[in-house]
């Protein structure tokens, strides 16, 4: 977060108040969020990578009004006190932090709902769907910030914008649609608790069993098996956000071994 704001400041400082400062701060910024995404959902889990890229946007937001915003317009303000002439400076950097602000508000947000959906942040390309998303989020902003302009007279409708947005998100929609794996089209037939056991063995007993029982639970009894049956259905099978970053590198089978003992009754003798 604060190598992030430090490069973002550094990049806003150097080219913000040249020609065309504003089209290469922009095209810098989107290069360096999407380095910094890649490397959050390569360095952390994909649950907490998404969170972390929208922490550091939101930490750059907030210094941009603590170090930009508020100090310029307290020097404005002080001019205008004391009777003289205002340095346009303060006004130009303010309105440059703030438009990034509002460019961030969107990519944040996606990034804060984000955990509700675990097919986003455990699909193998992670973070070319935070990336996508976060594109699609600014691109939807970017028509409401020039739709004032349109009004005004300013400027073209804006509509453009919004229908690339749209577009990118209906194409991730359609591109994460879930496809029955190659697991999943094997012959069914229930798993009975010893096959059960036998994954959660290898898979779960790590965090979940004598030594360690994250969040209080524990699946190395019969007894706890049964009463976590439905959350370690939704966790491992639905969800697919157990175990933990697939830490104990659980296989699409196992997953679906674990579904046909929980749809099969999910019996534990
Ligand atoms: C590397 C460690 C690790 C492994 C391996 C692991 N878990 Fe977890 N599990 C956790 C942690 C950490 C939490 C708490 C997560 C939280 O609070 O959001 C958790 C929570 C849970 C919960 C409770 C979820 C809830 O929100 O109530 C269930 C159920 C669960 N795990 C099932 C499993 C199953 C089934 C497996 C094996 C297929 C497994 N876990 C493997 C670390 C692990």
């Amino acid at each position: 977060m604060v190598v992030f704001w430090l490069l973002y400041d550094a990049i806003c400082r150097v080219f913000g108040q040249r020609e065309k400062g504003d089209a290469i701060v922009g095209a810098l910024v989107l290069v360096l969020v999407c380095v910094a995404s890649w490397l959050a959902c390569h360095w952390f889990a994909g649950r907490a990578a998404f969170l972390l890229v929208g922490a550091m946007l939101a930490t750059a937001m907030s210094a941009n009004v603590f170090f930009w915003i508020i100090p310029g317009q307290k020097k404005v303000v002080k001019s205008i006190a004391a009777g003289e002439p205002v340095e346009p400076i303060h006004g130009a950097r303010g309105k440059q932090r703030s438009v990034h602000n509002t460019y961030f508000t969107l990519p944040v947000l996606f990034a804060m709902l984000s955990n509700h959906y675990s097919f986003l942040y455990t699909h193998k390309l992670n973070w070319l769907v935070l990336i996508l998303m976060m594109f699609a989020g600014a691109a939807i902003r970017q028509f409401f910030v020039m739709r004032h302009g349109w009004k005004l007279g300013r400027n073209r409708h804006p509509l453009g914008y919004a229908l690339v947005g749209v577009v990118v998100i209906a194409a991730v929609v359609a591109w994460l649609t879930p496809q029955p794996s190659e697991a999943a089209k094997a012959p069914v037939g229930s798993a009975d608790y010893a096959a059960l056991k036998k994954v959660l063995e290898q898979r779960c007993y790590q965090c979940h069993g004598a030594q360690l029982q994250m969040k209080n639970v524990r699946l190395d009894t019969p007894q706890a098996v049964k009463q976590h049956a439905q959350a370690v259905y939704q966790q491992s099978v639905v969800a697919r956000t157990m175990p933990l970053n697939n830490a104990t590198q659980m296989t699409d089978a196992e997953r679906v071994l674990v579904g046909r003992w929980f749809e099969g009754g999910a019996k534990t003798e």
